[in-house]
């Protein structure tokens, strides 16, 4: 997770002479498609589903660039089966979907609505009938708003509460589901939430976004034995977004940088998981901010998983910069790299890096990649969309997973972000990660030549 020591110049060169390699994945490996369900669903009232932090959000002046919300979204609550039909007939034979909270538990806890769970319900047996593996996520970011109310992630409380709405979706979804991930990248929803407020519920409070983190990892360690007990045919795991920290240049200062950063945003994660501590440096870097614990909470969270899902984008490359606040990290842009429509720069070669190294790190259960993709400013004409820069971005990112499994990493499968365009957290409708393009004013739904590439693609 933290590299150093190869140029950007010799990875480009590197990387097109790969580019014409064959992909050749084993015929188990899983290939799927990812969504999530705020940022989806829509009919955000509809139902008996209750407010969550980010229809809170959505609604606080200045805090969504395009100042949209996702009250409608793709439609998806209404044309779930249309939207299982798209994904069938492109041959994926996985959907990654996440449960609303708030649909189940309007206000958290206790009243549960059946209205909700029989959505899930539905679109689970929908996704049997086409033949799609279902991979479920509990907690993309959707937190009931009553929740937050008592404190959210940084209240002790929320992880009782997490506990019960686990048990309750698995009890009815069972062993229908593949997989179930309790959370989706806990580092979003801690740092962005609470440290950075780029996210719901929008604080700004670096000891906030530390308990919150603690919270995040021990609900989900609580409720891995309910959801055993209630699906134990079914995998269970959980997904982290994951950033491989590079150093600008050689020199001492961006070195230790980049190793401290991967300690805030890596294995501030992975250690708890994996080895039942927090990474000591990071810990005592964070000083007074660090989360209060009890005895057997690292227990918990660091409960044995069936599968490990792993998000990825891009890298990070940061150079030391005593101008810049603590941790005095300047993020590099280089002039002769590629970026996405998100700014994220295209480095393919990250994702084998990282995998590489958690391998050798960690004793870890199979791999999915649960999310990787990238935004670009699509245009449609003629009913088409030629996305080129995206299809190149996903066959060089499956060329960087083959290389990985290649080099021993248990990949078991692939899900790409996303299935089709939908609300991008702050930046709204403004970004297009799909590879089906969703015209917002019609709801029709138009498959870009990247979702034509991968249909050709799954029939080999
Ligand atoms: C990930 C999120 C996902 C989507 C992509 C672009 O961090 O899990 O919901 O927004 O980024």
């Amino acid at each position: 997770m933290f590299i150093s020591g190869q140029s950007h110049k010799e990875y480009y060169k590197k990387a097109k002479q790969t580019m014409n390699h064959r992909l050749t994945f084993p015929s188990s490996f899983v290939w799927g498609v990812a969504t999530s369900s705020y940022q989806i669903e829509g009919a955000t009232t509809k139902d008996g589903r209750g407010p969550s932090i980010w229809d809170t959000f959505c609604a606080t002046p200045g805090k969504i660039s395009d100042q949209t919300n996702g009250a409608i979204a793709c439609d998806h609550y209404h044309l779930w089966e249309q939207d299982l039909d798209l994904i069938q007939s492109l041959g994926f034979k996985a959907y990654r979907f996440s449960v609303a909270w708030p649909r189940i538990l309007p206000t958290g806890t206790s009243t549960v609505n059946q209205k909700g769970l029989d959505f899930y319900d539905r679109l689970v047996d929908g996704l049997l009938e086409r033949d799609i593996q279902p991979f479920c996520t509990l907690y993309h970011w959707d937190l009931p708003q009553t929740l937050e109310d008592q404190g959210g992630w940084v209240s002790r409380e929320v992880v009782e509460a997490f506990v019960q709405y686990a048990d309750i979706v698995t009890r009815r979804l069972g062993d229908r589901v593949t997989a179930y991930a309790t959370l989706n990248e806990p580092w979003c929803s801690a740092y962005l939430g609470y440290t950075q407020g780029e996210h719901a519920p929008g604080y700004t409070d670096t000891a906030m976004g530390l308990q919150a983190a603690h919270h995040l990892l021990l609900a989900h360690g609580a409720a891995l034995p309910v959801m055993r007990a209630n699906a134990p045919n079914a995998q269970h795991g959980i997904v982290v977004n994951l950033t491989p920290m590079y150093p600008h240049s050689d020199s001492a200062e961006d070195v230790a940088l980049a190793q401290q950063i991967n300690g805030f945003v890596n294995r501030w994660y992975l250690d708890p998981l994996f080895l039942g501590n927090y990474p000591e440096e990071a810990w005592e870097a964070y000083g007074e901010h660090v989360p209060q614990t009890q005895d057997g909470d690292l227990a918990i969270m660091s409960a044995p998983l069936d599968f490990l899902g792993v998000n990825y984008y891009s890298r990070g490359l940061v150079a030391y910069d005593e101008s810049e606040p603590w941790p005095h990290a300047q993020h590099i842009k280089l002039e002769d790299a590629e970026y996405t429509d998100m700014g994220w720069e295209v480095f393919p070669e990250g994702l084998t890096n990282l995998l590489v190294q958690i391998h050798n790190d960690y004793i870890l259960p199979p791999i999915y990649i649960t999310e990787n993709g990238a935004a670009y400013p699509d245009e449609l004409n003629d009913d088409q969309v030629h996305d080129q820069a995206r299809t190149h971005y996903y066959e060089t990112h499956l060329q960087a997973v083959q290389n990985a499994m290649q080099q021993g990493v248990d990949v078991r499968g692939y899900f790409a972000w996303s299935l089709m365009d939908n609300f991008e957290w702050a930046f709204g409708y403004t970004k297009r990660f799909g590879i089906v393009y969703v015209d917002y004013e019609t709801q029709a739904r138009i498959p870009k030549d990247s979702a034509k590439w991968f249909k050709e693609l799954l029939k080999t």
